[in-house]
């Protein structure tokens, strides 16, 4: 088996690193990267009938309803590019609903990645974060600077990153996130998400080597 049918989930805090981490893996493993808020800003965008139900509940820092998200991830993921390339799915499930409903459309993940960043850390990662509508890169003020003035220039900061809506967004978090790890338990790997970029994708690069390494033994024997 090669890694290009690689089926991953990326989970863990608000700012934890999972967009940043995401970029690093998908440019090593070429996997198709399916992330829920991405898709619910896009719905936002396109000014959607699920947009506009979706954007009340981001502004609380709430979950959004299992009737938008579920079917939206599931067509993603459904898509010709994320069958032949392998997914990485970022930010779902976040309940046991979700992870349930998934599983029942034959969406099983090999490996389950929890970022682990202490609390203290994530409000000033979200307060700092800006991001380049031209690339779509990620950036922190301080630990993530744009690389030119032009950049920098550009750059745009999320509606729901402020110090208030983040603090709301960790409750969500930390009520929900027992029921998923428990799910994924036997394929977990966690990783200390308070290193810096390069270390922590160092971590996961060796874990999904492993991986590979392992299922290509399997496959020969
Ligand atoms: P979503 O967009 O998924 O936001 P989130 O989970 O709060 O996570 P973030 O995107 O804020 O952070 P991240 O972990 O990707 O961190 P990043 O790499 O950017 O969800 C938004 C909302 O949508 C939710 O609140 C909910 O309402 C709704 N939603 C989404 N999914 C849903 C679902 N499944 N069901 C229902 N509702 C759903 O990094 C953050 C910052 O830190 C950046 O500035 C970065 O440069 C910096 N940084 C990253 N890594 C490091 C490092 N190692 N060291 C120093 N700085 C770092």
């Amino acid at each position: 088996r090669k890694k290009k049918d690689l089926k991953i989930m990326i989970s863990g805090a608000p700012a934890s690193g999972k967009g940043t981490q995401c970029e690093l893996i998908t440019t090593k493993y070429d996997l198709v990267h399916v992330a829920a808020g991405d898709l619910l800003r896009a719905e936002i965008a396109a000014g959607s009938e699920s947009g506009k139900k979706a954007k009340e509940y981001m502004e609380k820092g709430q979950l959004v309803p299992d009737e938008i998200v579920v079917m939206m991830v599931k067509d993603r993921l459904s898509q010709p590019d994320s069958a032949e390339k392998g997914w990485l799915l970022d930010g779902y499930p976040r309940s046991s609903s979700q992870a349930t409903a998934l599983q029942a459309f034959g969406f099983k993940p090999d490996l389950f990645i929890l970022l682990e960043v202490p609390q203290e850390i994530l409000v000033d990662r979200v307060v700092g974060r800006r991001l380049d509508p031209v690339t779509g890169r990620i950036y922190h003020l301080t630990y993530s600077p744009p690389e030119t003035e032009e950049i920098a220039a550009r750059l745009t900061q999320r509606f729901d990153d402020t110090e208030e809506r983040v603090k709301l967004r960790l409750q969500t978090h930390n009520q929900n996130v027992e029921s998923v790890l428990s799910l994924f338990e036997d394929i977990t790997v966690k990783v200390d998400g308070s290193l810096s970029k390069e270390d922590v994708f160092a971590k996961i690069d060796s874990a999904l080597s492993n991986l590979i390494e392992q299922e290509s033994a399997t496959a020969a024997t």
